[in-house]
């Protein structure tokens, strides 16, 4: 069995101040929570998110990592300087970096094994656009992003996916249950055969494009669906705790 996990994107919002406080909203609300609660913060967040989070299981991430231990990188952030804050995950290769900042599958992968390298578990975002999807190219699309974005792992238990079909992000049009759950069936078994021998079955897939407090019982219950990835509905602690807590 794959144990659940609803990560928070909190994307370009909230100052340090502000998720402080949204963290300190948040701890009561999941804290029987069953599955593993992650939220993922600005960089500059994350001293004070941090300190906010004590006595509780919430984890902290992050939405970014470069691929270098260190160097002439300017405005970059290495996975050590994440992990001495007690970082734990982080977002690489979310749709919007390969949109707007010219990430790549090539840098998405180093990004990946640096993050690993240092202990950090990586979320790897994936996903078709709407015209992809339309053209019938879904799997063409996800299979290219599977050999491309993790060549090279040993240990898949080590790495969680997210599935986020891009015309669902932000959108507020959600993938159906069964779309999801197909695509994500897909994704695993494409995995299982192109990194055969490597834990992939181990390996924790979740939803992410518009999930919320309402269609995330819908999303949770398919068994290939292993958690969720929640932009704008991780912005209200009581919206993300519903999700969290879409089991009780
Ligand atoms: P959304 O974002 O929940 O606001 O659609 C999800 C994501 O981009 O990770």
């Amino acid at each position: 069995m794959r144990k659940p996990i609803i990560a928070g994107n909190w994307k370009m919002n909230n100052t340090a101040s502000e998720g402080a406080a949204l963290v300190s909203a948040l701890k009561p609300l999941v804290k029987d929570a069953k599955c593993d609660v992650v939220v993922c913060v600005p960089a500059i967040d994350i001293p004070a998110v941090k300190k906010a989070l004590r006595g509780s299981k919430i984890k902290l991430g992050a939405q970014n990592v470069h691929y270098a231990e260190k160097g002439a990188f300017t405005g970059e952030i290495s996975a050590d300087m994440l992990k001495e804050y007690g970082v734990q995950y982080v977002i690489i290769g979310h749709s919007e970096r390969r949109q707007y900042f010219g990430e790549t599958d090539e840098t998405v992968n180093k990004r990946t094994l640096a993050a690993l390298a240092a202990g950090l578990t990586p979320i790897v975002c994936i996903g078709e656009s709407l015209e992809e999807r339309e053209g019938g190219l879904t799997e063409k699309v996800l299979s290219a992003q599977i050999e491309k974005d993790f060549a090279g792992i040993d240990d898949f238990s080590k790495i969680v996916v997210a599935y986020e079909p891009i015309w669902a992000i932000g959108t507020g049009r959600t993938a159906t249950d069964e779309q999801a759950n197909e695509t994500i069936g897909f994704i695993r078994k494409r995995m299982k055969k192109v990194y055969a021998g490597k834990r992939v079955g181990k390996m924790r897939i979740q939803y992410g494009g518009s999930m919320n407090a309402k269609n995330c019982k819908g999303l949770m219950a398919q068994p290939e669906i292993d958690g969720g990835l929640i932009g704008g509905a991780s912005l209200k602690a009581a919206d993300f705790a519903a999700i969290v807590n879409f089991d009780k």
